[in-house]
């Protein structure tokens, strides 16, 4: 198997339902992949810059797990990109790695579309993405995501918390499905 690292963006992954219930069936499914919770590791922001490093070169697969905010990873997630991709086109040590960028979105899938409210499909939306695994030399995977999962932390509401997590359990096994793919 190879080795798989999930960098989880989320900046609470405590008030989060379904990044942490996707994280939880995934640490269960693949025991030996390596996940690292920026939330917690980097609570003030400052990047390990030499550990991000180290992970990202470890890796075969690359899995960007995170809520959308804004049309794009959420801040703590862009930092640790900003610090952690130092070197640009010039760098080599992520050439031939596979990307998985795997996330939720709060608005319902018929609005990613050209007739929809945004306008703009999922694929149009993660461009920049897709331009930075170019860049860097990685594969860029089909997209792994779930649209219209969106639970207010608070909310009591039983049937709406457990419709969030089906959302979720369906997501990991999409998820699991795209790293066997990539293996
Ligand atoms: C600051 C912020 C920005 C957001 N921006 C978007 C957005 O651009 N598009 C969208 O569909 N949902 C957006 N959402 C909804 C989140 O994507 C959604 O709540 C999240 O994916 C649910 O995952 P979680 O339970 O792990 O927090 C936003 C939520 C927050 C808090």
């Amino acid at each position: 198997m190879p080795n798989v690292l999930i960098i989880s963006g989320h900046p609470a992954l405590s008030q989060s339902v379904a990044n942490r219930a996707i994280l939880e069936e995934i640490g269960k499914a693949l025991p030996q992949a390596q996940i690292r919770r920026l939330d917690s590791l980097y609570p003030d922001f400052r990047i390990d810059v030499p550990a991000e490093q180290q992970a990202l070169v470890w890796a075969d697969i690359i899995v960007w797990q995170f809520p959308l905010y804004w049309y794009s990873a959420p801040a703590l997630m862009r930092k640790w990109l900003e610090d952690s991709f130092t070197h640009g086109s010039k760098g080599t040590a992520l050439h031939g790695k596979k990307l998985i960028l795997s996330f939720t979105a709060g608005a319902p899938e018929a609005a990613y579309t050209h007739e929809g409210f945004m306008g703009k499909t999922m694929e149009e939306v993660m461009a920049p993405f897709a331009v930075t695994a170019k860049l860097t030399g990685m594969q860029l995977q089909p997209l792994v995501y779930s649209a219209g999962i969106s639970f207010v932390p608070g909310d009591a509401d039983p049937e709406r918390l457990a419709a969030a997590r089906a959302i979720a359990q369906n997501h990991a096994r999409r998820l699991l499905a795209a790293i066997e793919k990539a293996a």
